[in-house]
C-alpha cells in the first residue's frame, strides 16, 4: 500500500495521534504519535511500555484512528478490555485492532534504530480498513483532554510539577467546551493523576 493512500484513513502529514494495538497473545492498546514526513512514516517508542516490548518483538501493529476521548484516556493509564479488540490476519499471525475505531492501518516495521531511551522505527503500511467516515468538528474539549493525557505521561515520567499546572489549564477547557464523553475522560484523567501523585518522586526537572 502507498503512503499517499493513508490520507483516506485519516493518517496525514505531520504527527497523528492514534491508538496503537499490538501483542499477539495479550492484546494491548496505547496512544502513540505517528510521524509522517516527506512520504515516510516513523514511530518513536520509549522504553518501559508494553507497546515498546510488543513492537520490538513482533515488528507489526495496527494504528487505530479514533476521536473517542475515553479510549485515549483509558488506554493511556491502563489496558482496554478484551471486548474492545478484534483481529486481523497477516501472513500466519493475528494482529489486534480496535473494534470501534474510524479506521485501522496495519503496519510492519522497516529499519529500527535503538537509543538509550527509545527505539525509532520506519514503518510500512500493509493494509487498511475503514469503518466509519462520519465527520466530526474540532472540539477544543477533546484536543485539551488529549493534551492533558500527554502531560500526564510526562508528569509520571519526570515528577515535574509544571505538568500539573498544564493539566489544570487543559481541564478548564475540557470542562468548558467538551461533551459528556470528554468530561468523563477528564474525570478519569484527574483520578489517575491523583494516583500517580502518590508514587512519583516529585520535584525532578525535565531535561
Ligand atoms: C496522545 C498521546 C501520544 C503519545 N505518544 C507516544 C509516543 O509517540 N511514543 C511513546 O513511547 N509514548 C507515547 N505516549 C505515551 C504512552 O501512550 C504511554 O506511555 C502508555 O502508558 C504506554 O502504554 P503501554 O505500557 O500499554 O504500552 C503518548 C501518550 C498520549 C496520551
Amino acid at each position: 500500500m502507498e503512503i499517499s493512500e493513508l490520507d483516506k484513513y485519516g493518517i496525514c502529514d505531520g504527527i497523528s495521534e492514534i491508538i496503537l494495538t499490538s501483542g499477539i497473545k495479550n492484546p494491548n492498546a496505547a496512544p502513540i504519535g505517528l510521524i509522517r514526513k516527506d512520504n515516510r512514516i516513523f514511530i518513536r517508542l520509549y522504553k518501559g511500555s508494553t507497546t515498546y516490548e510488543n513492537v520490538k518483538q513482533d515488528k507489526n501493529f495496527a494504528a487505530n484512528v479514533t476521536c473517542d476521548p475515553l479510549l485515549f484516556v483509558k488506554s493511556t493509564f491502563s489496558n482496554l478490555k478484551n471486548e474492545n479488540f478484534k483481529y486481523y490476519s497477516l501472513n500466519s499471525t493475528k494482529i489486534p485492532l480496535l473494534k470501534n475505531s474510524a479506521s485501522s492501518v496495519i503496519f510492519i516495521c522497516g529499519e529500527i534504530k535503538h537509543t538509550e531511551q527509545a527505539m525509532t522505527a520506519e514503518i510500512i503500511p500493509m493494509d487498511a480498513v475503514a469503518n466509519d467516515y462520519r465527520p466530526k468538528a474540532i472540539n477544543r474539549g477533546l484536543t485539551a483532554v488529549i493534551e492533558a493525557a500527554v502531560h500526564a505521561t510526562r508528569y509520571e515520567l519526570t515528577g515535574d510539577n509544571k505538568f500539573l499546572d498544564l493539566i489544570d489549564q487543559c481541564m478548564e477547557t475540557t470542562y468548558k467546551c467538551g461533551g459528556q464523553r470528554e468530561k468523563d475522560a477528564a474525570d478519569i484523567l484527574l483520578y489517575e493523576i491523583d494516583e500517580i501523585k502518590k508514587h512519583v518522586s516529585g520535584g525532578k526537572d525535565t531535561e
